[in-house]
């Protein structure tokens, strides 16, 4: 494995970062690829290329994966997001099939028009009710309720005041909407205190938008939603939560709004069905017809976009019946026992890892070159684990991002930790043989 390695352009395969080609230039959009491939095609050509990845018979606890350029992969999978197993679930199957027999397989249209089925009707409904608000809106996708909450409700000349590590959806829409967006530091409530004071000191007549989110995708952290909803009430702005990977499965299915006692309390609530609903999907939840007719058609992801196929809407439908079940509740335990039980045997294991219990365990590597080194080997001993590296966190920050399934079994685990082990210390041979004959700054950069 190392003797490979040392080569120049495996050397380099573990420099740079994705960032290093966002701006390119020239007239030729056509070429604007070229850079950023042959970075690529070097990190692939050496193994350090682990993304794009295909599973073969869907997003099981273990299971038979192939890499971008078709090398088998097989192993305990805990790469894909379906926190409580749902997408496996014999009664979220049944319903899918059922209802392809009966309504066929497309919605036809934008929910605008005709694209709504009497399904997507009640599951508006059923959300809404679950999270205490008035009414709830789907959207095609979580990405396109998050980016077509921000740019459906506020104009250039409004305020948008975020969490720094806001998803990108957020961010998207907050660029397409207004300049005028400011950043707090991550989770911090005086900090959102400060730009509201300095907004609502030159500016009254302007609206303002404070965007966070439930459980933060990379960190598994929470802000104070108490918090933040008392500042928006304060200075005459409005709060939405980015609900993705907390609706469904953490506290009694509420997630952090109803952990922190804030069920129907909350502005605006937007949330995605792909981590725990086992479908595409996204909404929001608002307190008023007013506003979810506005977001109906002036939304551009919703408005121009099509709704949610039946099989969909039936799908999170049923996820919503077991979810709200004692079998759901069965469900989340055994997600929290696994999420306890990782976080355990990674620390007897020597590891660190981000945040609090959620489905989301992110396990620090550090430098990007280290854990290039260890996304090489993982899956060849049997782990299927998603890399996260700048410019999606922080330069120096990467980690692996474990995802918990309920259904995962104590081996599978046990399994996965006893592999990232043995990866992490042959990668670090690997890195320090390589240090030894190059720059180690250039390494870890
Ligand atoms: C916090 C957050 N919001 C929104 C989304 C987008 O959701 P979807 O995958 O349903 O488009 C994601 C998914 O990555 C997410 O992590």
């Amino acid at each position: 494995m190392t003797r490979d390695l040392f080569n120049n352009q495996a050397v380099s395969a573990l420099g740079g970062s994705m960032r290093d080609f966002r701006v390119q230039s020239g007239p030729d959009l056509a070429r604007r690829g070229d850079a950023f491939y042959a970075w690529q095609n070097n990190r692939r050509a050496n193994g350090l290329w682990p993304f794009s990845r295909s599973t073969e018979a869907g997003p099981g606890t273990v299971c038979a994966a192939a890499d971008d350029r078709g090398n088998p992969i097989r192993g305990v999978n805990f790469a894909s997001q379906d926190y409580l197993s749902m997408s496996s679930h014999p009664a979220i199957k049944e319903t899918a099939i059922e209802t392809i027999r009966t309504y066929g397989v497309h919605s036809a249209g934008s929910s605008a028009l005709v694209g709504n089925t009497n399904l997507s009707v009640a599951l508006e409904r059923r959300l809404a009710d679950y999270l205490q608000m008035e009414e709830a809106i789907l959207y095609p996708t979580g990405w396109a309720a998050g980016y077509g909450i921000i740019k459906g409700l506020v104009r250039s000349a409004d305020h948008i005041v975020m969490d720094t590590l806001s998803h990108v959806c957020l961010q998207e829409g907050a660029n397409a909407a207004t300049r005028n967006i400011y950043q707090f530091r991550h989770l911090d409530l005086e900090h959102c205190r400060s730009k509201l004071e300095s907004i609502r000191a030159r500016d009254t007549e302007n609206g303002i938008l404070i965007v966070t989110e439930g459980l933060f995708s990379m960190d598994s952290d929470t802000p104070d939603i108490a918090g933040f909803q008392a500042l928006a009430d304060e200075f005459g702005a409005r709060l939405v939560v980015d609900v993705a990977h907390d609706f469904g499965a953490l506290g009694d299915g509420t997630g952090h709004i109803g952990l922190q006692n804030m069920l129907g309390k909350v502005d605006l609530v937007m949330g995605s069905f792909s981590k725990t609903f086992a479908s595409n999907g996204g909404f929001v939840a608002c307190r008023s017809r007013a506003l979810k007719e506005y977001l109906r058609f002036y939304s551009p992801s919703a408005t121009f976009s099509n709704a949610l196929s039946p099989m969909q809407a039936a799908v999170v439908l049923k996820a919503l019946d077991i979810i709200q079940s004692e079998e759901g509740a069965r469900l989340r335990a055994s997600l929290m026992k696994n999420v306890h039980l990782l976080r355990q045997t990674l620390s007897e294991a020597g590891f660190e890892y981000y945040g609090d219990p959620s489905a989301i365990v992110a396990v620090k590597m550090g430098s990007e070159g280290l854990a290039r080194l260890v996304s090489r080997r993982i899956p060849e001993l049997g782990l299927l684990s998603n890399l996260v590296e700048y410019p999606a966190v922080a330069k120096g920050a990467a980690r692996f991002r474990m995802q918990v399934m309920a259904g995962h079994k104590e081996e599978n685990i046990r399994d996965a930790v006893a592999i990232l082990r043995e990866a992490v210390d042959a990668a670090r041979t690997d890195l320090d043989m390589l240090t030894g004959s190059r720059d180690k700054a250039f390494l870890a950069a």
